[in-house]
């Protein structure tokens, strides 16, 4: 079955989709994104998804090229058309087409591609065992609360990721405390039963299954505390463990090749990824 995406109001064969060569996406990352995870054939916490994507577009001031309800049965008919029950929805807004100019054009509509693929979640055994991080300064600009499509830095710091044997890099402020991973959210829990991450300010995206997460430890009986933490603090914790709509909740036994914890996932994280399964079963099941 050949894959199809939205692009600009229609339905195409990946083969054929495609953006103008002076789409501001291209030229300049003048874009937001969304990744969304698809469970059942339900898009897992849809709405709050759709609120960063109108805070990024709202920060970036480019227009909705639709309104909500609209752009809901865009996405389900990309899911039907690509028979995807389990996988991740992607799009994309650019500010549009224009020829190559700083400013911002005017009277252009925004740019829309969605897509969506079968790709699902980590590996059973990297959830059973574990993953490993390396810490790497954070060299992106100061806004990556802003899901903009300038990825470069997260990019780079993933390959150098990949090229040490690590699953993700921990990036570290000038302060020594871990902002975020390149494409997650970092999580510690201490030796006192804390869990940590980082506050939601300026310096992370705010993840939606960090805040699904959140709304999930209070019934666990697990405290939380946002502040910011060290790389120290990480070699010290009990456990750790990372979040985003790709890898749910995953945990993270070894920093810069020195195990936390024992060096195996902990109770806590056991019982996080768990209940946030809960979370994401139940939505395929209201389906
Ligand atoms: N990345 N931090 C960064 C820098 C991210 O890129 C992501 C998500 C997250 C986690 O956010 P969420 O829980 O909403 O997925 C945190 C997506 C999955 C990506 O770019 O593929």
């Amino acid at each position: 079955m050949s894959r199809i995406a939205y692009v600009n109001g229609r339905y195409l064969p990946h083969k054929r989709a495609s953006v103008h060569v002076e789409d501001r996406g291209f030229q300049f990352a003048d874009a937001a994104y969304e990744v969304i995870a698809v469970r059942g054939s339900a898009l897992i916490d849809e709405d709050l998804h759709l609120k960063r994507l109108h805070r990024s577009l709202g920060e970036l001031r480019i227009a909705a090229p639709m309104g909500d309800a609209s752009l809901k049965s865009v996405f389900r008919e990309v899911l039907r058309r690509n028979a995807i029950v389990d996988g991740a929805l992607y799009l994309q807004i650019s500010r549009g087409q224009a020829p190559r100019d700083f400013p911002f054009p005017q009277g252009v509509a925004p740019t829309l591609v969605v897509t969506a693929q079968r790709k699902r979640g980590p590996l059973a055994k990297q959830v059973e065992e574990g993953v490993g991080v390396i810490t790497l300064p954070d060299i992106r600009w100061r806004r990556p609360d802003i899901k903009s499509v300038s990825l470069l830095p997260n990019l780079l710091a993933k390959q150098q990721a990949k090229e040490a044997g690590a699953f993700e890099a921990w990036l570290v402020d000038r302060d020594g405390n871990v902002t975020e991973g390149t494409s997650s959210n970092a999580w510690i829990v201490t030796a006192a039963g804390e869990v940590v991450t980082r506050q939601a300010d300026t310096s992370i995206l705010n993840g939606i299954t960090r805040l699904g997460l959140i709304g999930l430890l209070a019934r666990e009986g697990l405290k939380l505390v946002e502040r910011p933490f060290s790389v120290a603090e990480v070699k010290a914790a009990r456990e750790a463990f990372l979040t985003s709509s790709n890898n749910f909740v995953l945990p993270v036994v070894s920093v810069d090749g020195a195990a936390i914890g024992n060096g195996y996932p902990g109770s806590v994280v056991r019982r996080l990824r768990q209940a946030y399964e809960g979370h994401v079963a139940a939505q395929g099941a209201a389906q």
